[in-house]
């Protein structure tokens, strides 16, 4: 088999063999295949597309390029859920305690976020002494006990997928939906989930603007998935502006942490919109996999959802969700008490009130410069070698569709000595229009495949 030939045959439109894609991905894994000729044949997938079967195939072979993990010591059907990427999503911290309680084992390796916000590792370090360096054994112990271990990521996953996303970055091929679907994939099938739920993220904070393109994307990773003998459904949520009011790595976690405080959930959401747009992806993703978690087989019906749903709610009323939570950060060494009162958590010490440009209603949002204006604050990797600051960040007091007032804040920053805090103001300003009239908004929950 010769590269060339495998390139000039994508370039002509023609469909590649499993062995053909293999051959690319092993060898350029292995150093054999140079960037320029994988650059080639990128480019030519970037135009040419390729079908389920060649998607199939290309998730399949990166994620045999590196460690699998196997859980299957542990008890149950392995549930994981995958975000593709949003700005102050912090659902982990709400759906993994509700499952654990309902009897769902959530046994989850992340790793660190790269780009606006930190990843679910770095949100759980601002814990005083809580360690995401947990050993193999104590991980599946504790996932049988308490159902529950979030941890660092130790071997590598489909390295094969690290190398190729490095080469995509630089020449422009990232947001193709074959390579994004099998990159996503390719990492969770060798997580070692029975079944996988997928929040697809569509709007201006997402790498699908479109509802169309969110669909697709869901619809290929949902039967790549499949195919990968895995139960995997997807969800498909709305990323116009970030979801809830904090963008930070403790931040994060202290709204999560509220969330899991409330006594009625109902009530709460009512008097809140950012906050309703949180629980109900929350309680969306927990309905979903408690639903496939208890009947993998079986495509959940409304009303199965709609009553997953309901005992979800149950578990963050009757204080059982954060009382697991409290369970696991003591498990993992964190200070417990900490989840009881998150005030406790470390913040940046300054806080600086932002006005917005003008009176109005605020009509569009890029949640993308959102999570760039917390980056600029320290609250992020620019590159891995990064270090991060887990206590900067902004709260957003408006969502979008509501009214703010030039000379009121309409969100605070939160910045420590190394922040660019004027910097990431001017950012977090310029990231929003405002209307002289109230503008539509529309729900969070956009569809599903099932
Ligand atoms: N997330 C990934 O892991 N890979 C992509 O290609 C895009 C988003």
């Amino acid at each position: 088999m010769r590269m060339y030939d495998i390139i000039k045959k994508k370039r002509d439109g023609r469909f590649l063999t499993e062995e053909e894609i293999r051959f690319v991905v092993d060898g350029f894994t292995r150093g054999e295949i140079p960037d320029y000729q994988m650059s080639a044949w990128l480019m030519c997938v970037f135009y040419q597309g390729m079908t389920k079967e060649e998607t199939t195939a290309l998730t399949l072979a990166m994620a045999d390029s590196g460690e699998k993990l196997d859980l299957s010591a542990i008890e149950g059907v392995k549930v994981d859920k995958h975000s593709t990427g949003g700005v102050g999503d912090k659902t982990t911290f709400i759906v993994a305690p509700i499952l654990a309680v309902l009897g769902i084992p959530i046994a989850k390796m992340s790793g660190r976020g790269l780009g606006h916000t930190g990843g679910t590792v770095d949100k759980l370090m601002s814990i005083p002494g809580f360690s995401v360096e947990v050993p193999k054994e104590q991980f599946i112990r504790q996932v049988n006990e308490l159902k529950l271990s979030l941890v660092a990521q130790t071997g590598e996953l489909a390295p094969a997928d690290k190398k190729i996303y490095a080469l995509r970055d630089v020449t422009t091929t990232v947001d193709s939906l074959p390579l994004i679907a099998s990159s996503i994939m390719s990492k969770k099938i060798a997580a070692g989930a029975d079944a996988i739920v997928l929040d697809v993220k569509c709007g201006s904070g997402a790498f699908m603007k479109s509802y169309e393109n969110a669909v697709e994307l869901g619809r290929t990773m949902t039967e790549i998935g499949v195919l990968a003998g895995r139960r995997t459904c997807a969800v498909i949520t709305d990323m116009n502006e970030p979801l809830g009011h904090m963008v930070g790595n403790s931040l994060e976690l202290y709204e999560a942490l509220k969330v899991l405080s409330l006594k009625d959930v109902e009530a709460a959401c009512a008097k809140d919109r950012g906050l309703k747009r949180l629980v109900d992806v929350s309680l969306t993703l927990a309905a979903y996999m408690l639903a496939v978690g208890e009947e993998p087989n079986a495509a959940p019906s409304a009303d199965t959802l709609d009553a997953c749903r309901k005992r979800a709610v149950r578990v963050i009323e009757s204080g059982e969700a954060l009382d697991r939570f409290a369970d696991f950060v003591k498990a993992q060494g964190g200070d417990p008490s900490v989840i009881y009162d998150p005030e406790k958590l470390p913040v940046a010490k300054d806080k600086i009130p932002v006005y917005p440009s003008k009176d109005g209603y605020l009509a569009y949002c890029s949640a993308e410069e959102v999570g760039m204006a917390s980056l600029m604050l320290g609250g992020g990797r620019a590159t891995k070698e990064s270090t991060i600051d887990v206590t900067v960040g902004l709260e957003l007091l408006y969502t979008l569709g509501e009214e703010v007032k030039k000379d009121e804040p309409f969100a605070y920053i939160y910045a420590s000595e190394n922040s660019d805090a004027e910097g990431a103001k001017a950012r977090l300003i310029r990231a929003y229009d405002i209307s002289e009239t109230p503008t539509k908004v529309g729900t969070v929950i956009l569809g599903s495949i099932v």
